[in-house]
């Protein structure tokens, strides 16, 4: 089946599915950004709905329990949050930054768990990176499991990393090397299934428990 063959029949078949892409860096020129447009376009190119976010939209001030005490959540919390709530799944495109992720995604990211329920939970999230570097970020990707997988978010297994990425885009956006682009969007595609069959069959996942073995204790109890 030829790729355009396969797009008509996956975009003619599939339920409504929304998607939350956004880059996690800040730069005009960066390259996570152009990588995050072109998983938007996929995702819409095969039938999906795309919420396309940009970084400033969630950045939110260092984490502070008594802030947040004191003053709530900071509106690029409050943004994430409800973005989140709106999706079906995320997609994250996130520079590497000394083999691990941006501080300020952590930092939105630790926002955003505070939230009651926790929203990244039984989230479906799809990571992807670019880098000038032969790695492609992908260092940072492993780091950036963590803290999702901890909270409950169904992360994608396959994650995508371009290498030597201010070479690999096209006037256009997309990526020249045919191999690459074909892998790309194998990989979002198949995300795209998963989050799609998952619909169907909600109930493979019925509660977060933040530490199993803890001691029911109400002040301690992160169980959803
Ligand atoms: C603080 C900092 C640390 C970085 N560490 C890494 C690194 O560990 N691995 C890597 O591949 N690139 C690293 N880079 C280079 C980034 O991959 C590069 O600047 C990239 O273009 C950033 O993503 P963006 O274009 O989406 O902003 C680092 C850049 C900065 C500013």
């Amino acid at each position: 089946m030829t790729q355009s063959e396969s797009r008509t029949q996956s975009t003619l078949s599939r339920e409504p599915v929304r998607f939350l892409v956004f880059s996690a860096s800040l730069r005009v020129a960066s390259l996570n950004t152009r990588l995050a447009r072109l998983a938007a376009r996929t995702i819409e190119d095969h039938g999906g709905t795309v919420d396309l976010a940009a970084m400033s939209e969630f950045d939110a001030p260092s984490y502070d329990q008594e802030v947040q005490e004191r003053d709530g959540f900071p509106p690029g919390a409050e943004a994430f949050r409800r973005r989140l709530e709106a999706s079906d799944a995320f997609v994250i495109a996130s520079p590497e930054y000394n083999f691990s992720m941006p501080g300020l995604l952590k930092n939105t990211i630790d926002w955003v768990s505070r939230y009651k329920p926790q929203p990244f939970n039984e989230r479906h999230a799809l990571l992807i990176s670019a880098s000038p570097s032969m790695a492609g970020g992908n260092r940072g990707l492993w780091a950036l499991r963590v803290p999702l997988e901890h909270l409950g978010a169904r992360v994608f297994p396959d994650m995508f990393s371009l290498a030597q990425a201010h070479q690999a885009f096209d006037g256009d956006g997309r990526i020249v090397n045919e191999q690459l682009s074909d892998w790309f969007e194998r990989n979002v595609v198949a995300f795209m299934d998963l989050v799609e069959a998952a619909k169907h069959y909600p109930c493979v996942k019925k509660a977060w428990v933040e530490f199993l073995g803890e001691h029911p204790n109400p002040l301690t109890t992160r169980v959803e």
